[in-house]
């Protein structure tokens, strides 16, 4: 793969064709840990419906499917290359109709109002232009007593040259949990952690 960052950027915020598979191949690696702390934070039970914004390659809806026995998984993403790598990796679970894909962005959620108990995207919100928006939807698409968790690397932590790149968003940690709560949450805290050198947040937002 090449290290461009711009390039690189643009990718990890819209993967396209051979480079983007490429490089949704690398998030699955890299971002094995921060999704498993995601969805621990989550506590899915097994009749949630479950809501993942910006799914990648799939992992996360993976094990978002085998947490839901009873329950149901959407995901939405704007990449028509991560849907069908997604598709791919979950195709078992499409045909079942346990999980469902949709191509869209996270600031018009094609879902009804108040769907989903946990809702959650993991290295997304730097690629938000209208954060406050998307925040807004989130609340709107969640059952009254839902949680959301937001998963975020400090901009410290990021990859060489992203924060240059004119791509990425680097906004703090309170302002998604003051978005949160302005968009109706009851409450939005955020917890810290490091996992492997990276410097990583998650804010937390229950209905
Ligand atoms: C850095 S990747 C992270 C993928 C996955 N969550 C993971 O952790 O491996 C960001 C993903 O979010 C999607 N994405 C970025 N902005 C989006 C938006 N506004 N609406 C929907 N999807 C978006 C991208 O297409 C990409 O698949």
């Amino acid at each position: 793969m090449t290290l461009d960052p711009v390039a690189l950027a643009h990718q990890l915020r819209k993967p396209d064709g051979d480079f983007g598979e490429e490089v949704g191949q690398k998030m699955a690696e890299f971002n094995a840990a921060a999704n498993a702390w995601t969805l621990e934070l989550l506590d899915i039970r097994p009749r949630d419906h479950v809501l993942e914004i910006g799914f990648g390659p799939g992992e996360a809806l993976a094990e978002a499917v085998r947490l839901t026995p009873q329950g149901y998984v959407a995901g939405i993403d704007h990449s028509e290359t991560m849907r069908s790598m997604a598709g791919k990796r979950n195709n078992r679970a499409l045909m079942q109709e346990h999980l469902e894909l949709s191509l869209g962005a996270a600031d018009e959620l094609p879902y009804p109002d108040a769907g989903f108990d946990k809702v959650f995207a993991v290295n997304v919100v730097y690629f938000w232009q209208d954060a406050e928006r998307c925040c807004a939807e989130i609340a709107r698409v969640m059952k009254p007593d839902g949680r959301c968790v937001l998963f975020m690397t400090r901009p410290d932590s990021w990859f060489p040259g992203l924060k240059d790149s004119g791509v990425f968003i680097a906004r703090e940690p309170a302002e998604f949990e003051a978005m949160l709560k302005g968009a109706g949450f009851a409450s939005a805290r955020s917890v810290e952690r490091k996992l492997g050198d990276a410097d990583c947040v998650t804010v937390i937002g229950e209905r």
